[in-house]
């Protein structure tokens, strides 16, 4: 079955699908990004994914594509059309195509607008979950806009290669003072020793996940406590539990980082009873 992209307009076969060679993210990383889970033919967390996209529009002065009622309906449209129960789908704003300039082009150049969609594999996140992933430490070498969902990725992808050659799933940033940010496309999070869930706060260091943001009404619901607090590369190996979130994996319980055993070495019971529990509490919407 084709693919099928919304590119400026037009609904295209995926391998048809074009943008222009003088686009701004294309030479600039000059747009920003979201990814959204879909499971069971909804969409999970619409809202404060499209709430993120308008923040990061305009804390780089990006216009606004479309109203958010036309752009839900080309998100339901583009996932209908790609047939998608359970995966994902991908959402990139640039400032659009100019002439080649650092500076930004006249207010007359429309941002442009992609949506994709792909299914993703339960049976893989499953095995994922059971057995718990891999991950190793990197230094943290980024912007300090890392809070906007920008396109330029390149030092997270870089990490995530290295993470790969390692035979690892995950690079988790270790900031200048030691202490963690955030994962290559995760948040990070670890079981303290005094029992409690521990994540780094949302400041400039990392990105304000949305599964972040709906696992502590989560973990509210179910009676774990959070403390939002900066915690080391050190504490981080001697936790209890160390799991990573995203939109694509939800919740992977982490249980080796730089070949070093965390915990018994198992996925831990609060990841899994987070998971569990996730869907129920995090808005869902009806393609
Ligand atoms: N990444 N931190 C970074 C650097 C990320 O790239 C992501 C998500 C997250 C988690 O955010 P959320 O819970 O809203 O997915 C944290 C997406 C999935 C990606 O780049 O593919």
């Amino acid at each position: 079955m084709p693919r099928i992209a919304y590119v400026n307009g037009r609904y295209v076969p995926h391998t048809e699908a074009r943008v222009h060679i003088e686009d701004r993210g294309y030479q600039f990383a000059d747009g920003v990004y979201e990814v959204c889970e879909v499971r069971h033919g909804l969409i999970v967390d619409l809202t404060r994914h499209l709430d993120r996209l308008d923040r990061s529009l305009s804390e780089l002065r990006i216009a606004t594509p479309m109203s958010r009622r036309a752009l839900t309906g080309v998100i339901r449209e583009v996932v209908r059309r790609n047939h998608v129960r359970n995966g994902l789908f991908y959402l990139q704003v640039t400032r659009g195509v100019a002439r080649r300039d650092h500076v930004f082009p006249s207010a007359s150049v429309k941002p442009a607008l992609v949506v994709t969609a792909k299914s993703t594999d339960p049976k893989g996140i499953a095995a994922k979950n059971e057995k718990g992933i891999k991950a190793i430490t990197v230094r943290d070498n980024r912007w300090d806009r890392v809070d906007i969902k920008s396109v330029g990725l390149l030092p997270n992808a870089l990490a995530r290669q290295q993470a790969k050659e390692e035979g690892a799933q995950e690079a988790i940033f270790i900031d200048a003072d030691g202490m963690v940010t955030e994962g290559a496309a995760t948040n990070v999070w670890i079981i303290d020793r005094d029992g409690f869930l521990v994540t780094r706060p949302a400041d400039h260091g990392i990105l304000k996940g949305i599964t972040r943001t709906t696992l502590m009404d989560v973990a509210e619901k179910l009676g774990v406590e959070i403390r939002e607090r900066r915690f080391s590369r050190e504490e981080m190996l001697a936790a209890r539990e160390v799991f990573i979130t995203a939109a694509t994996s939800i919740c992977f319980p982490v249980v080796e980082i730089d070949g070093q055993v965390i915990g018994n070495g198992h996925p831990g019971e609060t990841a899994e009873r987070i998971r569990g529990h996730f869907f129920e509490i995090a808005e869902k919407i009806a393609i």
